[in-house]
Order: C-alpha cells, then structure tokens, then sequence
C-alpha cells in the first residue's frame, strides 16, 4: 500500500505517541483538577502550548488549543460576527477556502452578515488589487486561507497582512495545510488570528490551534467552563495537546529537508506521468505551492474513477477535499480557477508526507498511468 493522502491526515509517529500515551493510560487526570494527576495533564498542556508558540513565532498567550481546525475556523468567523451584532457588518474571504470557511460565512449570511467571496486568477491566486477593492468601512475582518488542501497554492498572506493593517482590518488565515510543511512565523507575519490542526503536521486528529494577537479581543465560541483561560470550554484532549506539541516541533526541525524532498517527489511524479500521460495538467500554481501537494488533471476520465482504481492497486490518493470525495459535485476550488465542470471533476490530488520514499513514485506514476489507459478504454 502506499499512502499518498497527506493533505487528508497523516500517521502519528512513534516518537510523538510514546509522548501521548502516559495521557491516556497512567496519567489520565482532569488539567483543571487540582490534585497530582491533574497538576500533570495541566503541565503537559503547559508544555505543547510553549512547543507550539516556540515553532511559530508566538507568545504562549496567544495560543488556544480547540478541537481542530474547523472549530478554530468558526470560532474566529462567529466571534467576530457576534462582536458586531446589530452593526452593520461585512467579512471578506475567498472562494478557495475550505468549507469551515466558507459553510461558516454562508450561515452568516442567513443572518445578515454581508459577505464577499473574492475569486481567485486561473492559478488559485488571490489578486490583492481585487481584495482591496472590495474593502468596506464596516469590513470587520478578511479571512484568506494561507494554503489550499485541495491544490496547494501559498497566497500572499504578508502581503495581505499589510495591507488589512494600514486599512484597520482585522485578518485571519487557514493555515492547516502550511503549518509543519512551510515557515510560519508570526513575529513577523501581520496577521491577527491563525488555524492550524494537529493532524495534518503528524499530530492527532481532534487537536486543533487558534492563535489570537494578544492584543486582540475574541469572545468564546464554547462556554461552560474556565479552560484555555476563559475562552474555550470543554475537558481539554490532553493526549492531542501534548502529540500538537510533540508534532509541530519535529516537524518544524525536517521542515527545510523535507520540503526539499517532498518537491523532487513531486517533480518527479509529474515528469512520469506526464511521460506517459501527454495531455495531463496541472490545476494551481506551481510557485509558491506546499512542497508534497499536486493536483493533477485528466483528459477524458473522471478523478473519482481513477481514485478508485488507484485504492484497488493499493494506491490512496484523493479526488480533492476529503470532505467533498464521495460526494458527486464537481471541487469548489477548481470551478473558482475557471476550470468547466468536467475538467474540474477528472482531477486526482497526490499529498506526500514524511513516511513516503522517493521509490513509491515510480509505482504511483506506473499505477496512475495504468489506472488512466485502463479507464480510457474501457
Ligand atoms: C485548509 C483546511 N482548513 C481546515 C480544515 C479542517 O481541519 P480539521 O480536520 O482539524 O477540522 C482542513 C482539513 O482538511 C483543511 O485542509
């Protein structure tokens, strides 16, 4: 089997769950009790919170840990929404963002919340002209992914940053799929709110991260209890707190020798294919793009069948989004770069990660390549 769905979820390594386990077995205590096992379980969230701020950039203040990218996604949306119930108000985003992003602000929507959906050029590139166009008085906050799942463009977010702050704008960006694989830094990167998940860095899934700027005011998306000082409620998940921890800083320690490996991968697979496979394309923009991540088009076939195929020769890759593989409607993300909707339906997404080795890609290419000729003339 070769495992090539990184963007999805990826494997635990036995280093970071030799540090999750006592959390689950031994030293299973409540961290907001106050006896021994209690002080424990607060101590290793002590711990991830000082591991994750040290990986990018932060004050451990600014870092809440959530249930996962989506609730930190919604939490930063509603909170800021409900900050300004009453007023008028206007958020921007983009029509690439993951559906956390984009269901929330639809729901806003029903409510009165004024939305705009800034598109994307035919490489999944946010224009910063178009975005700062369609900047309001009463926009209240601009939330633009920092990389795409589903074909790995990195959007200008500095840029972006700078341009919201001189504009008074408060800015937030989805980087679950940039945190681990691309420098994140936040001592430097102007941005107010950040989402990053435990499982797509080699952490647990169910583990997610909010960064707020300390400075920054945001009310809680889940109350009834004192957790995460006051703004996220809930029994900490203290075996996925400490594997974010444990994740982030290993992987930030590989980041440079495995982006460099991850895009000979990437490389490499494209030139085989395309080989074999003249007509194949590639959907998004080549630079700057997550270093594992491709996405790739195929004349005539359709991705969900070559998924399919692939998952028989023991091959996983994804059509996409995992949230939208299964379902029959064409990407969100690959209508939004102008692709028809039969072309946007016969893309597959290869996702390496750091348990593949570059001798998988010859069998991915010789598998995909197979699986397309087989389908084509069937
Ligand atoms: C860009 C992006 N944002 C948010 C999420 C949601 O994260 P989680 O699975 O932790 O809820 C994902 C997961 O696929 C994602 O790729």
């Amino acid at each position: 089997m070769i495992y090539a769905d990184n963007a999805a979820t990826t494997k635990i390594p036995d280093t970071v769950l030799e540090k999750m386990l006592p959390f689950l077995q031994g030293e299973y205590g409540n961290a907001s009790s106050q006896h021994s096992f209690g002080v424990k379980a607060r101590r290793a969230i002590t711990q991830a919170r000082r591991q994750v701020a040290e990986a990018i950039g932060a004050e451990e203040t600014e870092i809440f840990f959530t249930s996962g990218g989506t609730e930190a996604n919604n939490w930063v949306i509603r909170a800021i929404a409900n900050a300004y119930r009453g007023k008028p108000t206007h958020m921007v985003t983009s029509e690439i963002e993951h559906h956390s992003v984009l269901d929330t602000c639809r729901a806003l929507e029903r409510s009165g919340v004024e939305i705009t959906y800034v598109p994307v050029n035919e490489k999944g590139m946010v224009d910063l002209t178009a975005l700062e166009n369609v900047i309001k008085p009463h926009t209240r906050l601009v939330s633009i992914m920092l990389a795409n799942n589903e074909i790995g463009t990195v959007q200008p977010v500095d840029a972006i940053g700078k341009l919201l702050r001189n504009r008074g704008v408060l800015f937030h960006t989805d980087a679950v799929q940039a945190v681990g694989h691309i420098p994140v830094d936040l001592s430097r990167l102007p941005v107010d709110f950040l989402t990053a998940s435990a499982h797509k860095f080699n952490g647990a899934k169910g583990a997610g991260i909010l960064y707020k700027r300390a400075e920054i005011e945001l009310a809680p998306l889940l109350t009834g209890g004192e957790q995460e000082r006051g703004l996220r409620a809930g029994t900490e998940n203290v075996a996925g707190v400490v594997s974010a921890g444990y994740a982030l800083e290993e992987s930030f320690g590989v980041m440079d020798s495995e982006a460099k490996r991850l895009r000979k991968m990437v490389e490499d697979t494209v030139d085989g294919i395309k080989a074999k496979i003249p007509t194949v394309w590639v959907n998004g923009d080549s630079n700057p793009r997550l270093p594992g991540l491709i996405n790739l088009g195929f004349e005539g076939v359709s991705g969900e069948a070559l998924m399919n195929v692939l998952s028989l020769k023991g091959v996983c890759v994804s059509t996409g989004a995992a949230c939208v593989s299964g379902k029959h409607a064409p990407s969100h993300v690959l209508l939004a770069l102008g692709l028809s909707e039969q072309r946007a339906q016969s893309a597959i997404r290869i996702s390496y990660g750091r348990y593949n080795t570059p001798d998988e890609v010859e069998r991915v290419v010789a598998a995909v390549c197979e699986a397309y000729y087989k389908i084509l003339h069937a």
